[in-house]
């Protein structure tokens, strides 16, 4: 039987293209949206027509509700194994700190921090069944902070303490690893001059794509003697100065 992923937040963008790749990898994909209805279905269409029954979509809301029961019992139920778990779903907004919003900050370390433990953990007894792989889509800026993202940085490098603790803990049936993407596909309406301004700070020369992204998972999610390790993805532009 094929080796099966969970992937958060995959109706499109990055999650969607790690869905496509790890498809043609020879996963099976329970791709998991929120309001993506439409991107979701679409694209588990498109994977189920390459190979029939490979790939099933899953709706539900990270930030609160039963959502473990949800997305680990459809997987559970419908393939009966799990191998790798990608944590994908986040909420990127800035943080206006003249103004007190801890509805702000519920959502986003719901979303970002708090989801991926709670799937990390419910999916546990699949994964150790599989001698499986989680991989958590952390940032650059969790370690050097974007200004004007505070709760969202704060809750990446949350991220980062998590997958390095879980990495510990649940050696050597369970490896966890993390992929920082650098700027990759831009918020709609994002300021064409400050996406000049990042490629002349970054040492490759272009910006990222989703596919970068993508080749780093299918790497971590095959190579079976790395665990605890941040892969950034950013062309270099971490160690620009
Ligand atoms: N884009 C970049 O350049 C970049 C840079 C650095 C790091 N990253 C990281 O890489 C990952 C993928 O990036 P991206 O830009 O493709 O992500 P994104 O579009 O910002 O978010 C991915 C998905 O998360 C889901 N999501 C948000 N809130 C949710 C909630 N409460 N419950 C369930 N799902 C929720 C959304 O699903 P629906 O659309 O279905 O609602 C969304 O499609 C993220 O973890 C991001 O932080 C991206």
């Amino acid at each position: 039987m094929d080796k099966t992923v969970l992937i958060t937040g995959a109706g499109h963008r990055i999650g969607a293209q790690i869905a496509r790749s790890l498809h043609r990898n020879g996963f099976s994909i329970a791709v998991h949206y929120n309001s993506s209805h439409a991107q979701a279905q679409a694209l588990v269409a498109s994977l189920n027509a390459e190979r029939k029954n490979t790939a099933i979509e899953i709706q539900c809301d990270l930030s609160s509700g039963p959502f473990v029961d949800k997305l680990i019992g459809a997987v559970s139920n419908h393939w009966g194994r799990l191998d790798l778990l990608i944590n994908n779903a986040s909420i990127y907004e800035p943080s206006d700190l003249s103004v007190e919003d801890p509805d702000a900050w519920n959502r986003i370390i719901s979303t970002n921090l708090r989801a991926p433990y709670m799937l990390s953990v419910g999916a546990l007894p699949m994964l150790r069944e599989a001698r499986g792989a989680i991989i958590n889509l952390t940032d650059i800026y969790a370690l050097r902070p974007q200004l004007g993202y505070a709760v969202y940085c704060a809750s990446k490098a949350g991220l980062v303490g998590l997958t390095k603790a879980l990495a510990l803990e649940l050696a050597p049936d369970i490896r966890v690893n993390g992929v920082a993407p650098g700027p990759i596909v831009w918020a709609p309406g994002d300021d064409p001059h400050h996406r000049l301004e990042v490629m002349q700070k970054t040492p490759l020369g272009r910006l990222g794509t989703e596919t970068d992204v993508a080749n780093a998972v299918c790497y971590i999610a095959t190579a079976s003697y790395v665990t605890g390790q941040i892969i950034e993805v950013d062309g270099g532009r971490s160690i620009f100065i």
